[in-house]
Order: structure tokens, then sequence, then C-alpha cells
């Protein structure tokens, strides 16, 4: 089959745009507004960029806020500073629960029972639970037009400035347990997958 997505002719029952680019890491975005209120949420329109410096980014689509911006978007712009936190296995509940929409002064960190610790580089608070949090330094917004009125979305990139991974989450070799840590990754519609033992494999590249 073949279609064109402004033209929404995919004649199947669900856009399957988002089935496509999988599995997407999920960054699992704290920050704190201008009145130190938490916030956190899932973005899956989510990667690295660039290597050196450590680089993400986030895609943030319309709020439902006045100002159309999600809590995240708004938060990181007016502050400069975010944190990245990995989502697991083990907080698969949480992760989901924290993308309530919800009104800005809500605090999606107390609200799913998770607890916030302070950031070393960043006021932005660390999910204590997950093992890995990447604290960022926001860079600039990208924004690309949706193709309704008044809808866009905000692309956010930070530079990576700080990195914590829980020490039991490095094997006796130095390297990061992945299998332990059990990531999440989104697929299309509302599933999900997970990497843990029985998922990953090692591929050595051609010549390296
Ligand atoms: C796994 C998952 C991934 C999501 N990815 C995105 C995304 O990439 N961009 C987006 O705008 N919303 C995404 N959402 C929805 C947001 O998490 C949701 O709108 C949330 O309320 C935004 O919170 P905030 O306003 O506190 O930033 C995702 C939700 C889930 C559960």
């Amino acid at each position: 089959m073949f279609y064109e997505p402004k033209k929404q002719n995919h004649g199947l029952s669900k856009n399957p745009f988002n089935s496509l680019i999988i599995p997407r890491p999920i960054g699992w975005i704290s920050t704190v507004d201008t009145n130190g209120v938490y916030n956190l949420a899932p973005y899956s329109f989510f990667n690295a960029v660039s290597y050196r410096p450590p680089t993400v980014m986030f895609s943030a689509g319309a709020g439902s806020a006045d100002d159309r911006h999600k809590d995240s978007a708004r938060n990181v712009e007016a502050t400069g500073e975010f944190v990245c936190n990995l989502a697991t296995w083990a907080l698969l509940d949480q992760m989901n629960h924290s993308s309530a929409s919800l009104p800005p002064a809500a605090d999606e960190i107390e609200l799913t029972g998770l607890t916030p610790v302070p950031a070393e580089m960043v006021k932005a608070p660390r999910i204590a639970e997950a093992p890995v949090h990447l604290e960022c330094k926001y860079l600039k917004t990208t924004l690309i037009q949706g193709w309704d009125e008044g809808d866009e979305y905000r692309v956010i990139f930070g530079e990576v400035v700080g990195i914590h991974i829980a020490d039991n989450m490095i094997t006796d070799s130095g390297l990061v347990d992945v299998a332990k840590m059990m990531p999440i990754g989104r697929l299309g519609y509302n599933d999900y997958t997970r990497v843990d033992a029985e998922s990953s494999f090692t591929l050595d590249r051609p010549g390296k």
C-alpha cells in the first residue's frame, strides 16, 4: 500500500505513522516552573541527536493551557533546564500516570508517588526511582507548524551537562546493564516494548 499522510488516505482503522517509527525511546521529562512547581511527563518524540556534546530533543504538541503549550515545554523555555529520566519496566504505571493532562499547578511527581531529588547542575528535579538521569541545559526550540490552525510542535533541544547512572546498573566489566534496567519503548497506538536479556543482542560492525 501507499498513502500520502496529508491526504490521510491510508484506509486503515488508525493512523499507522506512529507504528512505523518504532520502538521509540521515552524521554521522561522532569522540570520545575517559575513558581517552583514540579512537573513530570513522558515524551516519545524523543531522542539523542549528537554525541559530543551529548544532546537530546523532545517534541511537545499543543497543550490545553491558555498558551497552548504543554507544561514541560513551557517550563524548559522559562527556566532553561530539564532532566530526562529513563522510563523502565518497573516504572511503567507511574510513567503512564504522569501523562495525564493536568493544569500547570499539578505536580505529577507527587501525584504518582515518585520521589524528587535534587540535580547537580540544574534546578529541575530528578526522579529517584529512575536508574538514569540526564541533566540538561536548554539550547533552542524549533517550531514545526501543524496542519491545523494554531497547532504546532515545539521541538526542544537540550545539552546533557550531567549524567547519573545507578551504581547497581553497572556491570563488573564497566558496562551499563541494560537487561537489568529494562527500559521501555513506545510502539504505535497504546503499545509498548521492553528491552531485556532475551530481546537484546550484540552485532559487531564490519571492520571494527
Ligand atoms: C508513552 C507516552 C509518550 C508520549 N509522547 C509524547 C510526545 O512525544 N509529545 C507530546 O506532545 N505528548 C506526548 N505524550 C503525551 C504527554 O505525556 C501528555 O500530553 C502530558 O500531559 C504532557 O504533560 P505536560 O503538559 O506536563 O508536559 C506521550 C504520552 C505517553 C504516555
